[in-house]
């Protein structure tokens, strides 16, 4: 028995340098003599795997922006990762020209543990570009629209005075408490669910879930069956196998995840006592099967939440260290209001600055900093390069949001930098929420849950530095967890941090 890992070990190591060497002298076929674009020299056998960041990507592929643009453009760069050709994309001109323009980006790479063994190819945001996908959006499409997200509105503002009471009563416990406030939004669009903690495993579950599965995705973090196929086959109880083992066990994970709620909505049907909700309306209509309205669900739910709770806790670091950006927020709402209401939705357009504040915050710290891969679907040509098919296509969002070609000293908090329509400088929902056809779902939902959690939040209190315990304040750092979906402040630094003040100025 002693002998089968090594037997295992053995011939693995032949099998992948066959695979390796197959792949590094098969020629592009269809190149029309044009090269793949710039980018590190990948080595013999292994690609460009030393190469590859382990933490925050997007900052490498963004320096080597610089690097390989001082001969080629730098805009497109490729490297060799999973078995397959990678291509970065470092402008906004490059990620509007080929995944905007040209719908042939449209399809996502399938990975081998995350979409096949753990099974996260089912959510729509894992889905190839087919019928089932089309479905999905088809069943998103009409509830997302800008009207009906406004009707809808009157449920993020009696979650936000919820919220408002949590932060008042704990201040200290702002992260949970905002992080409650975005799955509690999206539970009862998505689901008609009422949540009361933080701890709900509605609300728990689908964080790590999601977590877990979507840092998989990154070149220099995917398990090593992503680019040996072939390992699939070996089976769970062989030595070294634990992938296996845990791809089962999450596998069950996201079962339960999507199944639970979904089977709660149905009994609460049954007893007729569901609240209207996004799933228990496609349950009236037959045109929907059960399987696509569950995994439609399903993905705005596990999508939902964490990106937008990512963005309100940017929002507090931003006003934490940016006193006079709070200052004028501040003012401009008590301008609207008058009085001791709260701001409501239609206010809005009154809010200008606002408007500015929420483009500013989507920039300063996206809440996905290196988008979601799109596959390319047939070989293609841009700015004299060759993108063979099957590409994985990272649209580098970091690099466009520290473009000095679109803003003026971008690491500065500037609200105001969008206030001039004549000179506002690019608007950050062009791209912070993807591409084409693949653009976020929930796009004017997380939009409209943000507005009303930050003129509310901002309407009641003042949030300031976090103090020592001699009651001096502390400058907060301004640092970034390194997930695909990034906090302003990591969570572990968030209750370090944990005095972060939030001082109440009226009711
Ligand atoms: C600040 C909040 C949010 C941000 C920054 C964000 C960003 C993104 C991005 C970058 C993508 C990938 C797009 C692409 O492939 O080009 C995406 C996809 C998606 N998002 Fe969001 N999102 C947010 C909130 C939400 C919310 C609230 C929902 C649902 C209620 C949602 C549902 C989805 C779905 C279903 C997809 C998959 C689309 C597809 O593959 O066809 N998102 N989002
Ligand atoms: C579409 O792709 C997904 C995998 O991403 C698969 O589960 C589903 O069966 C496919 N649907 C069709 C109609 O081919």
């Amino acid at each position: 028995m002693i002998e089968l890992p090594r037997t295992l070990a053995v011939f693995s190591g032949i099998l992948s340098i066959f695979l390796a060497v197959f792949f590094h002298f098969r020629k592009p076929t269809k190149s029309r003599g044009l090269p793949l674009p710039p980018g590190p020299k990948p080595e013999f056998i292994i690609g460009n795997a030393r190469h590859l960041p382990t933490t925050s990507p997007w900052l490498q592929y963004t320096a080597w922006r610089e690097t390989y643009g001082a001969w080629y453009s730098g805009d497109v760069i490729h490297l060799e990762a999973l078995g397959s050709h990678v291509v970065v994309l470092n402008s906004y001109k490059a990620m509007h020209e080929l995944l905007d323009l040209r719908s042939i980006y449209s399809d996502r790479h399938t990975l081998e543990m995350a979409n096949n063994l753990m099974g996260w190819g089912r959510p729509t945001f894992g889905h190839r570009y087919n019928d089932t996908w089309r479905k999905h959006r088809k069943i998103m499409r009409s509830p997302f629209q800008k009207d009906k997200i406004a009707t809808h509105s009157r449920s993020f503002e009696r979650s936000m005075r919820a919220c408002l009471l949590d932060l008042l009563h704990s201040p200290e416990g702002f992260h949970e408490h905002l992080r409650l406030f975005a799955g509690r939004a999206i539970i009862m669009f998505t689901y008609g669910l009422k949540v009361d903690t933080a701890k709900d495993p509605l609300v728990e579950v689908p964080e790590r879930g999601f977590a877990r599965v979507i840092n998989m995705a990154l070149p220099g973090h995917t398990p090593l069956v992503d680019t040996f196929h072939f390992l699939k086959y070996i089976p769970s109880w062989f030595p070294g196998a634990e992938f296996k083992r845990n791809a089962k066990i999450w596998r069950k994970e996201l079962d339960d995840m999507v199944g639970d709620p979904f089977k709660r909505v149905k009994a609460d049907i049954a007893a007729g006592v569901a609240i209207p909700s996004l799933t228990s309306t496609c349950l009236e209509d037959t045109t929907h099967s059960e399987d696509d309205i569950m995994w439609s669900a399903g993905s705005m739910y596990i999508a939902g939440a964490d990106t937008t709770h990512a963005l309100l806790s940017s929002f507090v670091l931003a006003m934490a260290t940016h006193p006079e950006v709070q200052k004028r927020a501040q003012a401009e709402i008590d301008g609207v209001v008058k009085g001791n209401a709260l701001p409501t939705f239609e206010d809005r357009g009154n809010l200008p600055y606002i408007e500015c504040l929420l483009k500013e915050l989507q920039r300063w710290l996206p809440a996905v900093p290196l988008s979601i891969h799109h596959r390319l679907m047939e070989d293609d040509y841009y700015e004299g390069y060759f993108l063979p098919e099957g590409s994985i296509v990272f649209p580098n969002v970091w690099a466009i949001t520290q473009d000095e070609a679109h803003y003026k000293d971008p690491k500065q908090f500037r609200p105001e930098r969008f206030e001039n329509p004549a000179t506002a400088e690019l608007d950050p929902y062009k791209y912070t929420f993807g591409w084409g056809r693949r653009v976020c779902a929930g796009m004017n939902f997380a939009d409209a849950a943000l507005y009303v959690a930050i003129v509310s939040v901002l309407a009641v209190f003042d949030i300031g530095k976090p103090l020592d315990e001699h009651g001096n304040e502390v400058e907060p750092e301004v640092t970034f967890g390194s997930g695909v979906v990034r906090y302003g402040l990591a969570s572990e630094d968030m209750h370090s941090q944990a005095s972060l003040g939030l001082t109440r100025t009226c009711i």
